[in-house]
């Protein structure tokens, strides 16, 4: 655990789930210099009401605690983690509020601090979401890298919540100011979208920060192709569901299958459930679950597991969550299960697999992608 040193106070805090050698502090310089604002300001006291946004694992949720703030994130594991750190640094967990992003906000705000996300989709969904739990007097600061706030970035904010200015860059990292202006009419929230499936008539719901939200990703286009069928009463796993195009054309391969649609984004399972129940409406039970990988599925309970695993999380980029979501996948196959898997061919995840399950086959490659199966012996 790394030490957070803020006017605030000090605070350990580690990144979730906590990984032998990890490498990446739990925290950014963007996360210091809002917290500095914040303190020579004096721009928060205790009536204040606070919502603060996309907070990874905690930093401001917990320096800011005395606020009793509420925490809104899209990510299961950001709200464990600031749990957990909640936890190690001797902290009362119901300090903080937590809200997933499918969750309506009640009620009006008085401050707003945002660490803005990656995906200006989010961001614009979440400016939507606060406006109208704005009044004449709350004031908005969003933090973020340099690298991640464009024009583009500030234009959001001048169309949805009102006028904009930033300050100057510290440590590569920049605040955004911004006054609510409640003559302003910000236009429609365009989330969720709706996309047709390639060749099918399948509706494709798509929250804000979904991957590949606007149409098919080629490597999933490409496990698409190879989904295997079966008329057993399968259970099978789409496992990082994003929208559940995966578990969807599986379903349709598998009629007595059960499906199992699990991601740690709210937002990627609510597209999932939206998608499915679209195609299948009461004809078909599923269950959708914001959840770690596999957490919650029993040990040796599931048949086929499916799975385009992530490789960028949290802006780390590596492929340490792939490597645990085939090991989670392991223990919950059962003997003779199989899973799944579309990657870059760069990846090499043949040798992971190998490694653990002691053997893989090729199912399919192109250029880019390869489709690998691994059996639990
Ligand atoms: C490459 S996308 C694939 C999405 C979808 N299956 C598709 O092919 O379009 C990987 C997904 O894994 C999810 N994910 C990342 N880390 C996760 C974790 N620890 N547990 C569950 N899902 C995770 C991401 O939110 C994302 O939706």
């Amino acid at each position: 655990m790394e030490k957070l040193q803020v006017p605030q106070g000090e605070f350990y805090l580690a990144r979730y789930p906590k990984r032998k050698k990890e490498q990446l502090r739990a925290w950014d310089a963007a996360d210091e210099l809002v917290l500095n604002h914040i303190h020579e300001q004096s721009w928060l006291d205790t009536e204040t009401r606070l919502l603060i946004i996309n907070d990874s694992f905690g930093a401001l949720s917990i320096a800011l605690a005395d606020y009793t703030p509420e925490m809104s994130s899209d990510s299961y594991l950001a709200i464990q983690g600031s749990r957990a750190n909640l936890n190690a640094n001797g902290m009362d967990v119901s300090t903080v509020s937590f809200h997933s992003s499918m969750d309506k906000l009640q009620g009006s705000y008085d401050r707003v601090v945002i660490k803005i996300p990656k995906s200006l989709a989010q961001l614009e969904v979440q400016l939507h979401d606060i406006r109208p739990h704005l009044h004449a007097g709350s004031q908005v600061i969003a933090a973020g890298m340099v690298k991640t706030i464009h024009k583009s970035t500030l234009a959001l904010f001048e169309k949805i919540i009102g006028p904009t200015h930033t300050s100057l860059a510290r440590k590569k990292a920049r605040l955004v100011f911004c006054e609510f202006d409640a003559e302003l009419n910000p236009g429609e929230n365009p989330y969720p979208s709706v996309y047709t499936l390639e060749n099918t008539d399948y509706k494709i719901t798509n929250h804000a920060s979904v991957f590949s939200r606007q149409g098919l990703d080629i490597g999933t286009r490409f496990l698409l192709q190879h989904i295997p069928a079966s008329t057993l009463p399968l259970t099978i796993v789409d496992l990082g569901c994003g929208n559940g195009v995966v578990g969807l054309i599986a379903a349709e391969r598998n009629p007595e299958a059960e499906l199992i649609f699990t991601d740690e984004s709210y937002m990627a399972v609510a597209s999932a459930k939206a998608t499915f129940t679209a195609a299948f409406a009461e004809q078909r039970q599923a269950t959708f679950q914001v959840a770690d990988g596999l957490e919650g599925i029993d040990d040796n309970s599931v048949d086929l597991i499916l799975n385009n695993p992530p490789f960028h999380q949290h802006n780390a980029i590596g492929d340490a969550v792939a490597g645990q979501m085939f090991s989670a996948a392991k223990k919950a196959l059962k003997q003779g299960g199989e899973l799944w898997i579309v990657g870059n061919r760069h990846l090499a995840y043949h040798t992971k697999l190998k490694q653990l399950f002691g053997n893989y086959q090729n199912i399919a490659s192109n250029k880019k992608f390869v489709i690998l199966k691994a059996i639990k012996r």
